[in-house]
Formats: C-alpha cells, structure tokens, sequence
C-alpha cells in the first residue's frame, strides 16, 4: 500500500463476491426494512441535515431546547447550539423515573465467576443504578470535583467503572478513561496533558487469572503528577495496597455517608463530555474529545438502527471501557435505549476458551458485538468450544476495529451465528464518535469483508488527494465531507494539530486516514491505515510512539516500527533497532527492550519482533525508508539469525532514488 503523500491510488486485490440477504425472520421484527426505506431516509439525511437530527433529537431529554441545528465553520461544528441536556439524565433517569424501573441496565461478570466472598450485585436495575450513580457523584462533589474538571478512571470492567462514567456526566466533569492494560508512564501522561486532578481506580482487577495492580501503577504515575489532589479507590481483588493518608480513599468508605440524590447539571450541548486518548501518527497520543449533546445522539440512533435494538434485547458488546467502543457501545448506547448490557471482567479465555459462549447462554444475549482479533483466536481455538454452548438466543453479531477477513467471517456467520444471524461490520474511529459506516441489519444484503453503506447523514466519499471522487472499484482516501453530531470537536489543548490532522489532507473534507474503495454497489471496502498508525489486535497504536518508547531505552540508537501482516492480531509490530556504541545484540537484549515498550506503553504494544541493525535504511533526505522495512518485515527475506546485524545500505542505495 502506498502512503497519501506519494499516492492516493491504492490497489486493491480482495474481491469478495458472496452475497447475504437479510433474513426474512429478522426482517419481519427490524425497525427498519428495505433497501428502499434506507435510501429514502439517507437522502433526506443528507439533502436536509438540521431536518433530520432535529426530530431524532427530539426523542432525548433537554433541559432546554436548542435553538440552532448545526452551526459549522470548518472545522469546528456546534450541535444543538442554545440547547441543555445531560448525559445521566438520558442513559438513566429516564428509564429509572418510568416502567423500566425495576428493569435490569447491567449484568455484571466478574472474571473469577460467582465469588461468593465479594458480595456484590450482578444485576444492576435501572433505579439503583440511578442510586450508585448520585451516590458516587456526590462523593465526587465532596472531593471538590465541579463542572469542567477532568477525572481520570483507570479500572477493571466492574459496575464500579460505569458508576464512576455516568457520575462524572451527572456533574459535568470531563471523564477521561484509561485502559486498564496501560502502563504507569501512560497514565502520567494523560493526567499530565488533561490536567487531571481527580482519579478513579481499584486496588487491582482479574485478567486471565492473575491480579493486575492498577494501584500500584497509579501510584508509580503520580510521584510525577503533582497536581493530582485524590485518588478513590474500590476494593475488588483485596490485595494489600498503599493508600497515601489524605490523598487515597477507599470508594466503599467515603460513598457510605454520601446521599442518594443528586440533581443532575444542565450541560450545554457543546460542553465537553469526555477525551480518549488514542494514537496518531506521532510520538504523543492525541486527547480526543466530545461533547455532550451531539455523541449523545449519535450513540442513541446508530444502537438503535445498527444493532436494531428492542425492549427485550440483552446487549453485549465485548470492548472494555477504556476504548471507544466500550464508551460509546458497552455503555452509553445501550443505556440510552433502556437495554440491559452485560459487563464482563475478563478474558475471553479464563478459565477456557469457552468463556463467551457460557455467558451468551448464561444471560440469554441477542446481540453480541466483538472484534475481528477475538473472531481470530475462537477459530484458532476449534470450534468444539463454541458448539458446546446452544448460542439460540442469538440474533444480530456484529464487529468492529479492524477489516474483518472474509474466513473469519464466515466462520462468524456459520459457528457462532448458526447461519441466522445478520453480520454488522461497523466501520469507524475514536474520533468519530459512533458508527459511520456499516450495514442495517434488516435492509443491507452484506458480503465478508465490506462495513457496506454509511449510515444516516454521514456523508462518506473515497477520493484522491484533490478532492475528487475515485472511480468504482479505485482505491483511494477515505473522507467524509460533511459534519455529524458525534464527531469530534478537537484534540484536548492543541487546536493546530486538529486542524492539521484531520482537515487539511483533502480540502473541505474530515481525513480519516483510511484507504477505501467502493464497488460496483457503492459498498465500502476498508483497506486500512495509511499513514504510521497500526491495528495491532483490534487496538490502534501509533509506531511512533512505539519508536519513542524503544529510543528511550539506554541502549537504543535508533529505531523504526513497522507492521507486518498477523493470522491472529491483523497486524504485528517488528522493530528494527540500532544500538549505542559498544552495545551488543542478544536475545536477552531483546526481551529487555520488549519489556521496556510494555512499561512505557503497555503489554499490547511490545512489538512481536526486534531486529537489530547497524544502521537504519534512509532517503538521502535522512527519511526512514519504511516502506522497505515493511518488505522486510514481511518477506523476511534477510532473516536468519535473530541476533545477527541485518545490513541494509546495498538495498537502500539501490532504493535510494524511488523514495
Ligand atoms: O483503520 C480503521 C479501523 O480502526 C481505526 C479506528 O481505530 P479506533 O479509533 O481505535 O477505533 C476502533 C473502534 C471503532 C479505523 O481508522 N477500523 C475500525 N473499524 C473497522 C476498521 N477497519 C475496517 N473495518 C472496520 N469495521
């Protein structure tokens, strides 16, 4: 694949040509139906945007009503301007005021099973969520946390986590999640960029057995963040911890006095609701944020038409909270349709590799919602794990996060699926807040491999660096070209880079930094990134930072990540190292600096492969040559020993006038 800066023509080779209908059981129930109602509603989607999002808004709780739709000066949008809402108000009070009181909002699974010794609630009604949730904003309102304030959660996926969400948007506080898999260095950084001087954790959570410290590391962070006054923390795994005397709480002791009730603050439409940090093509992750109104929209309509949600539906989707996904879909959507969403703790395989499919049958889940990554591994697993388990309260799967290979989709389809089962491949980012592009279950006939047609008034288009529309079946830049209420508003304190990010690759168009091409249909092929970002297992990381994290290390000269192709991750890291002078390579070299990028950064982004070198292929210009790195990397054609200095100058000198 070639980079936007050389080419914006990409040749694609996949052609998919199986075609899936909807089924005519599924269709009889959808909210929407036919091919005809979609295009219908899309074009008045697109042809009148205020028209459209005003009456879907219409349907949330305000506080006062907006007063204009859509106020776009690129690239900075307003949704709803004028207009008061809240977050908690919508995903809980609504339901917990009305009928669906005593319905449940969370089953909660913690990885460990039943544990008879943590006595806790695994269904959680919508009343009583209503109760944590007051009942911890007020904790935070004790602890001096007001509107604006950024708080920072770093925790397992307990009820906890979803308390200390939806308490944070009841208050106005501006939550920023970290994914319990980062390292110490990383939370300093986020707390560090966004000001943080509140954060949320638990004494450890369970992962595939084992206890990870998320205290320990929260401590490790703040010995360089001064700013942060407190840290509240709930007891799940009862491991000794240091609690710091003034500064570190235990969540348990300081709610227990805390009252019940809490009146929610009216937030304007574009007061932001949350940054997610996630990776770019730097070094340094970039602060994402939303704000309140227009994420809220975006989450409610695309759970309600993707995923066809209905009043008897037991949702789960399997992201953790600290990844978008996990916002927008685990929590957010479902609860603002009044569904009951399951939680689960751990991982797909503890105590075996049939973990999901017990909790499918255990909870009766309708719609299941993972990665193409988890996808890879059940199939390399065997299917007898899955065939176990009868799976028949089934009827929608989707996925999300990286291309989905048409083998593991039909294996999707036909094992977990039974043949029944509509597939809803969503395409999008961070940065878009909600889904973008993907099929309508009851109305899109869908083909492995393709996210299909975008959703109600996004307006997506496949291009070339003019701005021009690439031919059907021509690869090119994946853009969208008019402003949604979900998107993001920027990146948390640096403006320029927003601007320079996303809207000046194409002119007057939002970049994704995808490649794409459409076919014959109009349907939307992803071909991935195409810039230095990488899909490592469903997560995105910048090689940057990766490169960043490896330099920082005292034997490190040099070094430059690329991805190679992965059966089971989608992609895979290979760094390419030169060491400081006098510094020998070694196997044990290796490991170290692989364990160096896990504390930097965290275990998923240890690179797969180190390779050291004596000196990195370059332009005459002194630009890395990554493309052949990735040749490399993937052809593995100078292999051989691991240890052994890999030569590239006779290459780069060939190569030296192509780039
Ligand atoms: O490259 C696309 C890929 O994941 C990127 C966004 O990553 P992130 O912000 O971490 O959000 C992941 C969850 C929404 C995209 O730019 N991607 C996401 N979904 C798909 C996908 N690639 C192909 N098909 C998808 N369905």
């Amino acid at each position: 694949m070639q980079t936007a800066s050389s080419s914006s023509d990409i040749t694609s080779s996949l052609r998919e040509s199986r075609n899936f209908k909807p089924p005519a059981e599924f269709v009889k129930r959808a909210h929407l139906k036919s091919m005809a109602q979609y295009r219908k509603l899309y074009a008045e989607s697109i042809r009148n945007p205020d028209k459209f999002w005003g009456k879907a808004a219409a349907e949330l709780e305000w506080m006062k009503p907006w007063t204009k739709v859509c106020d776009w000066k690129e690239p900075h949008a307003k949704w709803f301007v004028g207009g008061k809402t809240n977050m908690s108000v919508n995903c809980i009070d609504r339901h917990a005021h009305g009928w669906r009181r005593n319905k449940v909002a969370l089953i909660w699974e913690g990885e460990p099973g039943d544990e008879p010794h943590i006595s806790r609630a695994r269904n959680i009604p919508y009343a009583s969520l209503l109760r944590q949730t007051c009942q911890f904003a007020n904790v935070l309102k004790q602890f001096g946390v007001k509107k604006g304030d950024r708080v920072i959660i770093y925790m397992p996926m307990i009820p906890e986590a979803v308390f200390a969400m939806l308490a944070c948007t009841r208050i106005g506080a501006v939550h920023s999640i970290v994914f319990g898999g980062f390292s110490s260095e990383a939370i300093k950084d986020r707390i560090l960029d966004c000001g943080a001087e509140v954060v949320i954790t638990a004494d450890g959570g369970y992962r595939r057995g084992a206890v990870i410290e998320l205290k320990k590391n929260v401590d490790a962070a703040l010995a360089h963040c001064p700013g942060v006054r407190h840290v509240l923390v709930v007891k799940r795994t009862e491991q000794p911890v240091h609690m710091v005397p003034g500064r570190d709480h235990w969540w348990h002791e300081v709610q227990q006095n805390a009252s019940y009730e809490c009146p929610p603050e009216p937030m304007n439409s574009e007061d932001p609701l949350f940054i997610l940090y996630t990776s770019g093509s730097t070094g340094k992750p970039k602060g994402i944020y939303h704000t309140t109104a227009g994420f809220m929209l975006g989450c409610q309509m695309t759970t309600k038409y993707v995923f066809d949600a209905k009043e008897d539906d037991v949702y789960w989707c399997t992201a953790d909270i600290g990844w978008v996904t996990g916002h927008s879909y685990s929590i957010y959507g479902a609860l603002l349709n009044g569904l009951t969403t399951v939680l689960y703790e751990g991982a797909p395989n503890h105590p075996a590799p049939d973990r999901f499919w017990q909790i499918i049958d255990k909870f009766g889940v309708t719609i299941f919602y993972t990665a193409p990554t988890a996808i890879r591994a059940f199939i390399k697993w065997g299917e007898q794990h899955v065939l176990k388990h009868s799976l028949k309260t089934l009827r929608l799967l989707g996925s999300v996060g990286e291309p989905i290979n048409p083998e593991a989709w039909i294996w999707y389809h036909k094992v977990v699926g039974k043949g029944r089962c509509p597939i809803v491949d969503t395409w999008w980012q961070t940065e878009t807040g909600t889904i973008m592009i993907s099929p309508l279950p009851g109305v899109t006939p869908t083909r492995p491999g393709t996210a299909t047609l975008p959703f109600f008034g996004v307006d997506a288009a496949v291009v070339n660096k003019e701005g021009k529309e690439q031919p059907r079946n021509v690869g090119g830049l994946l853009v969208i070209r008019k402003p949604w209420p979900s998107m993001l508003r920027g990146i948390w304190g640096d403006p320029d880079r927003y601007r320079k990010q996303y809207w000046s690759e194409v002119k007057g168009c939002y970049f994704t930094g995808d490649g794409a091409r459409r076919d014959k249909d109009g349907y939307f092929w992803i071909m991935g990134r195409i810039d230095d970002v990488v899909n490592v297992a469903g997560h995105r990381l910048g090689t940057m930072e990766v490169e960043s994290a490896l330099v920082g290390h005292k034997m490190v000269a040099e070094a430059a990540v690329v991805a190679r192709p992965d059966d089971l991750k989608g992609q895979a890291l290979v760094a390419f190292v030169t060491l400081k002078g006098g510094q020998v390579p070694s196997n044990d070299l290796k490991d170290q600096l692989r364990a160096h990028v896990g504390k930097e950064i965290g275990a998923h982004a240890k690179p797969d492969d180190v390779r050291f070198t004596d000196a990195l292929p370059k332009t005459r210009s002194g630009k890395i040559m990554r493309r052949l790195l990735r040749e490399v990397a993937t052809g593995g054609e100078i292999r051989g020993d691991m240890t052994t200095l890999e030569d590239f100058s006779t290459l780069a000198r060939l190569r030296h006038d192509e780039e």
